[in-house]
This record gives structure tokens, sequence and C-alpha cells, in this order.
């Protein structure tokens, strides 16, 4: 099989395989694409909880950019957990040369178990510096609270929240409804002016395990092919719903979800 396009994905990696740069490569590879990687740290985890976290220095980080796109030009980037401003400082220089427009960033900001991933200084950074140079970004509900500093209860609040979010300087925002108490999942995009809400049966599982860094690769992975926004967001998310669906039960707390689910939606997926 020929691949489709290539991506380079900024995140950190996962030990446990089911979240971070393990979840981006897995999601860009079993949709068709080819996966590039710097990586922002290396964290100590399984699906019980992190251990620790190793912070790769923010040059090397930069310099992994700058060498792998030299060489190969990716036709989109997804950026995962950046935990410190001078990382930040360091991607946004980076990406300056790259020029990339399709920039999709997943502002990670604590883990499922609870773990804080990134500092205050790294969220005020974010907010001033990176989001306004990303075509999409994907907050969760207690992200784009921290963002947005209000409360997130109800439909019209992730709408709502949605809006303030994109005065930070970003087009496109899909506000991800996986943390609301309700029988169904409601995804929101607003692009531009235009709201979709993405509705979906919420599956009744522990295992959840980077479900949030697997639909903003796949979305990247659509995205990279062409396909326009709305579609790559309802693709995204099927893929992510069906890898729930039939997750392989691994390890003893929030284990990951199934990444090879995705034959069906890539035969589907024709350009
Ligand atoms: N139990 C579930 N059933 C169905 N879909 C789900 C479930 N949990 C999350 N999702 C979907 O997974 C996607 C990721 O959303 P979520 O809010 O979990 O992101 P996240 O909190 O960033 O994830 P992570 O903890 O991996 O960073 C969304 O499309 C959401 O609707
Ligand atoms: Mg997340």
């Amino acid at each position: 099989m020929k691949t489709k396009s290539k991506i380079l994905i900024i995140a950190g990696s996962d030990s446990s395989g089911g979240a971070g740069i393990q979840a981006d490569i897995k999601t860009v590879t079993a949709l068709g694409s080819y996966a590039m990687t710097a990586v922002t740290a290396v964290t100590v985890q399984n699906t019980n909880g992190v251990a620790s976290v190793v912070a790769i220095k923010p040059s090397e980080i930069g310099k992994q950019i700058l060498f792998t796109c030299k060489d190969i030009k990716p036709n989109a980037i997804k950026i995962g957990m950046l935990h410190s401003s001078q990382v930040i400082f360091s991607v946004v220089n980076a990406l300056q040369k790259v020029k990339t427009s399709k920039i999709i960033l997943d502002p990670v900001m604590i883990a499922k178990g609870g773990t804080r991933l990134i500092n205050k200084s790294a969220i005020k950074t974010l907010k001033e510096k990176l989001i306004k140079k990303a075509y999409l970004i994907t907050p969760n509900i207690p992200e784009a609270e921290i963002l947005t500093k209000m409360k997130i209860n109800t439909l019209e609040d992730m709408i709502h929240a949605a809006k303030i979010l994109q005065k930070l300087g970003v087009k496109n925002v899909l506000l991800k409804g996986g943390h609301r108490k309700s029988v169904y999942i409601q995804d929101v995009l607003l692009s531009g002016k235009q709201v979709t809400v993405f509705k979906n049966k919420k599956i009744t599982t522990k295992n959840t395990h980077g479900t949030g860094c697997t639909l903003s690769s796949a979305i990247t992975t659509f995205l990279s092919c062409g396909k326009p926004l709305k579609k790559s967001c309802e693709l995204g998310i099927k893929y992510v719903n069906q890898g729930i669906g039939s997750n392989p039960n691994n390890g003893k707390g929030n284990g990951p979800i199934n990444h090879l689910n995705s034959i069906i939606i890539v035969k589907k997926f024709r350009l």
C-alpha cells in the first residue's frame, strides 16, 4: 500500500503505548500515512497512571523538527504535549521555518489519571504564542475551562467556550465532550461562524486511554490528504468511537483503544 501523505508529530512519549506519540504513530500509520516525530518528553507510565516525566531539551526539540522537515516535508503537523514555555518557544521558532499551514494543536494539559502535564507559564505562552499559529485546536473540557476561565456544563457552554477560544486567534476549534456526564457525547466544531455538533453514544468502558491524542492525529491525517475540515472531524470521531468499541482491554487501569479498527474507514476513504 502506498502512503497517502506525510505527517510530523510533535508530542511526548507514553511508555504504555496507548496515548502520546505512540498513539499518534499508530493512528497515522493505520490510516495510511507516513509518520515522523519530534519527541518533547519521555513519560514513565502504565494504564494506572504516570510515574515520572523527563523533559527533552527545548533546543533538541527544535532541531528534531527542522532537521527532519528539511529532508521530508510534511503535509501537516500535529502538536501534542508541550510542557514548558521554553519548549513552546522552541517549537514556534522551528515552525516559522517549516512553513506548514495545516497545524493541528491538541493542547494537552492533564493526563487521564489527573496528573498535570504542563505548568502555568506554559499555559500562558500557549495562549499568547502558539494557538494563533494553529489551523485547528482540539481541547477537551477541562483544558477549555483552563484556557477560557469559564465552567463548562452544558452544550451551550461548550459553544460559548469555543467562541472565546476563537478570540485567541484560531479559526477552528473542536471542543471534545468526552468529559461530560451524559448518555450521548457531543463534540463541538466551531469553524468561522459555523457550529457543528457531532453526537455519538457514550460507550461504557474504562478503556479510553489516548482517545484525545488518537482523535487529533486521525483528523490531521484526513486533513493532510485534502479532506475538508468537517469531514475530517467526522471520520476522526468515528475512528476513535470504533476504536473504543473494540478496545483490547489491556492493563488494569484506563486501557488503550484499538488503533487497528481503521480498515473499514480506510476503504471508504478515497481521494
Ligand atoms: N466513553 C466514550 N464513548 C464514546 N466516545 C468517547 C468516549 N470517551 C471519549 N470519547 C470520544 O473520544 C474523543 C476524545 O475526547 P476526550 O474528551 O476523551 O479527549 P481527551 O480528554 O483529550 O482524551 P485524553 O484523555 O486521551 O487526552 C472525542 O471524540 C470523544 O467524543
Ligand atoms: Mg487529551
